[in-house]
């Protein structure tokens, strides 16, 4: 089982005066919808849960207004909550003095914004040696764990241009660099990639896969884009005015939206790239069998259009399914691939039924919302 690098219990943030009484209030299940309408306008989150697995990227999705940067300043106190708990690589992040809570954000972690916030009269190489300068990391070891990170994003030859001598793709590169460089093990991204066109934009999430898969960080991803979220997030939660709606892989999300408000969050998604054959068809072989000759094998976490395409360039009717060791455990035909991509609403209702009465049911049920 993985274990928690990052968990947030029962956040609640209100801004303005009457904060701690409008808290305090918001426990009592009676007058909390009240309190609700009425703080509405003040009130960033409510009661949030959300635990985060060490090397895992956790994206937080929602709309403008949603708290999604407000809970993201909450790992590193950058804002301190109304009422709830913040532990961070088993630090209890509110208990710590003024002087260790620096000593903690320099060591433990890095923050990619969406305006790259580089500063403009330092090189490119000065960027993304800053925080080690900080750090009290001699100079010669600086100027090379940076320039190693500058070669890593892709930024050869450019360290000694400045800020403004870049495009905003290379500039947030800087960033990126910057944020890896400290070694810190938790990096936060708040909308990283959000201010940039789109073909750069996918490049940058590329980047920073391929990264991951070297560095297994504990990336905190947030965006407002679903698809940036299906792309990068082993997990997905989403908040809707301050409250987490759903939280899941992006594949559980889509089958199970759980609410009206997130089903329509997902519903133009091309479910076809993001939800896995073995998702929708059970293994029916308990004990294996024997492939028949000639019959192509997929992997059961092949997507469904992945699927379809390798049965289609085949040229074959039908494939053997098979598990994470190679074992056959279902023969599934095209006619039912294509059937599943292609009608998603009765793909999530025999899903959904699969769900609730099969054994995966009980992780499923309980952060069910209506909305
Ligand atoms: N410093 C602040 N003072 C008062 N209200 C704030 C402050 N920061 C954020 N808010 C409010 O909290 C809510 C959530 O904001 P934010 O976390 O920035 O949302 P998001 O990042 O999802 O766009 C918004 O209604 C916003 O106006
Ligand atoms: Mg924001």
């Amino acid at each position: 089982m993985s274990e928690v690098a990052i968990r947030l219990t029962g956040i609640t943030k209100l801004f303005g005066p009457q904060a701690p009484q409008v808290a305090a209030g918001l426990r009592d299940a009676t007058r909390r919808t009240a309190l609700l309408d009425r703080h509405r306008s003040e009130l960033a989150l409510v009661d949030v849960d959300l635990s985060v697995a060490r090397g895992s990227v956790q994206v937080v999705m929602g709309l403008s207004g949603s708290g999604k940067s407000t809970l993201a300043r909450h790992i590193n106190r950058l804002i301190e909550p109304t009422t709830g708990a913040v532990e961070v690589e088993g630090t209890d992040v509110l208990a710590l003095s003024p002087r260790a809570l620096l000593a903690f954000r320099r060591t433990h972690i890095s923050m990619v914004f969406q305006r790259f916030a580089l500063l403009p009269h330092r090189t490119v190489i000065e960027n993304v040696a800053y925080g080690l300068k900080m750090a009290g990391v001699p100079r010669d070891e600086r100027r090379r764990r940076a320039s190693a990170w500058v070669e890593r994003v892709g930024l050869d030859g450019m360290e000694a241009r400045y800020p403004a001598q870049l495009s905003g793709g290379m500039q947030q590169r800087v960033g990126l660099a910057r944020a890896l460089a400290t070694d810190a093990p938790i990096l936060i991204m708040d909308e990283a990639f959000s201010a940039l066109d789109p073909l750069i934009r996918t490049d940058m999430q590329s980047l920073l896969l391929d990264l991951q898969k070297e560095l297994g960080r504990t990336i905190v991803f947030i965006t407002h884009d679903l698809d940036e979220a299906l792309r990068l997030g082993d997990r997905i939660a989403i908040l809707r005015d301050g409250e987490l709606v759903r939280e899941g892989t992006g594949q559980d999300i889509i089958l199970d939206p759980g609410s009206d408000y997130v089903s329509a969050f997902v519903g133009d998604v091309d479910h076809s790239r993001w939800v896995e054959i073995g998702a929708i068809f059970p293994a029916t072989a308990a004990s294996g069998f024997k492939v028949p000759d000639g019959c192509p094998t997929i992997g059961h976490r092949a997507n469904l259009r992945e699927a379809a395409r390798r049965l289609s360039v085949e040229g074959a009717a039908s494939a053997v399914m098979v598990d994470d060791a190679g074992r056959p455990v279902r023969i599934i035909r095209l006619a039912e691939i294509s059937e599943a991509m292609s009608r998603p609403t009765r793909l999530e209702r025999t899903t959904l039924e699969r769900q609730r009465t099969g054994k995966r049911g009980g992780d499923t049920g309980e952060d069910r919302d209506s909305v």
